[in-house]
């Protein structure tokens, strides 16, 4: 596939329809794959959502939305982009760590029944808001598994010292409440426990609580009738990693729902769309610094941050084939900080105007974006047929919008 896409560019800049650099580059089909294997894995076990955070362009959002996925939203502002895109208010579960009444007023008029909580405080607000706009909705307490996931420190979320979910002693408070409610009905458990997880452990470890938490419930007389498992379902940055093995999460999952008679619930967001997307970059500089050459090219933390918050290793390939020996280079990017930078990678003789393509930049980068050092944020190609503009650059304009 990555062919087809590397032709499709080529034939582009080759008719003299030159692509402005940078700019995000998505593969249609490479993306509907990512929903196959996924749904080959999950049918007949669990309702896919699509945890938008990871890529909120329309185009995206809609080709997702038509393989019959439903959204994950944190925010009023994702909420509106999926109802653009054409979502459902009961086909978007609306999940975050702590919400203004504002943000749920939002969220209600705009049919959203799904929510989330996190802390008895936003339980009780969930409550008070349905009751002042008279609606009933479905709520799910998101528990705090106490695991940590092998990932960066910043991606995981499910370990005690981190910010997100309540407490698995606090559930008898939860209790206490819920029972009082009469429009926030609790319906579900939620857990996620972090982002970018390459192995099943993790992912059955927290089933475990998921399930002390539904025998809590059941010993108190409350059914639970869902469980969103969250997202997290890593992929393959580096050549040397392997894919996720999904069997026996597959399993845990599969066994869960019949003995409790569950509606399961998942809400991945890199697993649908980070493979399926690529950075078009162009080299703009090369120098020597402490005996190593440096590219510079003009794609840098403006367009994906993941490197410099991260740490993360994304792969960069020239666009066309070069014969010759590869070389140590470091690569950066031509922004005023010395985060801006990407690794070291083995990469052939290049000159000055040479393409390069930025791996595993579908997910968590355009969303993540910034328009740092007077940048505007670049346009977006969606190849299918053909290569097609889906979303066009920022203008110098834009940037002063609203002042
Ligand atoms: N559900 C919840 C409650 C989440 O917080 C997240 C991601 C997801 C689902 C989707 O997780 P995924 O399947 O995409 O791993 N900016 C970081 C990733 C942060 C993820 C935050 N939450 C990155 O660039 O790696």
């Amino acid at each position: 596939m990555e062919d087809k896409l590397v032709a499709k560019i080529k034939r582009r800049i080759q008719s003299g329809n030159d692509i402005d650099t940078p700019c995000y580059v998505y593969d249609r089909q490479k993306i509907l794959k990512n929903i196959a294997i996924l749904k080959k894995n999950f049918t007949d076990i669990a309702r896919l959502y699509f945890a938008v955070k990871a890529n909120t362009n329309l185009t995206i959002l809609k080709l997702i939305k038509d393989q019959g996925i439903g959204a994950e939203v944190v925010s009023p502002g994702e909420i509106f982009i999926c109802k653009k895109a054409g979502f459902k208010g009961n086909e978007i579960l609306y999940n975050n760590v702590a919400r203004k009444s504002e943000e749920i007023y939002y969220a209600l008029k705009s049919g959203v029944e799904f929510f989330n909580f996190e802390s008895i405080n936003q339980a009780i607000l969930l409550e008070q808001v349905a009751k002042e706009m008279g609606k009933c909705i479905k709520v799910f307490v998101r528990i705090n598994p106490g695991i940590f996931p092998e990932t960066h420190p910043h991606l995981s979320t499910g370990s005690t010292k981190s910010k997100f979910g309540i407490k698995m002693e606090e559930l008898s408070e939860v209790l206490r409440i819920i029972k009082k409610f009469r429009y926030a009905k609790l319906v579900g458990i939620h857990s996620h426990i972090g982002s970018q997880i390459l192995s099943p452990e993790p992912f059955i470890k927290a089933s475990r609580k998921v399930v002390e938490a539904i025998e809590f419930f059941k010993k108190n007389r409350i059914k639970i009738d869902f469980v969103n498992l969250g997202g997290g379902f890593g992929v393959p940055y580096r050549p040397e990693e392997k894919d996720l093995d999904f069997s026996p999460i597959v399993d845990c999952y599969r066994q869960m729902k019949q003995r409790y008679n569950l509606e399961v619930l998942l809400e991945p967001g890199r697993f649908f769309v980070a493979n399926g997307g690529y950075i078009l970059t162009r080299l703009i500089d090369k120098k020597m610094r402490n005996h190593l050459p440096v590219y510079m090219i003009d794609a840098g933390m403006t367009e994906n941050p993941r490197p410099a918050l991260y740490d993360a290793y994304h792969h960069i390939e020239p666009l066309f084939k070069y014969k010759g020996r590869r070389l140590k280079v470091r690569v950066t990017g031509p922004l005023c900080e010395n985060a801006d930078e990407f690794g070291v990678f083995n990469l052939p003789e290049l000159k000055i105007g040479d393409y390069l393509l930025i791996h595993n930049s579908g997910a968590y980068t355009r969303t993540m974006a910034s328009t740092y050092n007077g940048r505007p944020l670049p346009q977006e190609y969606l190849i299918d047929g053909g290569i097609k503009l889906i979303r066009k650059k920022q203008s110098l304009k834009e940037l002063i919008a609203n002042e």
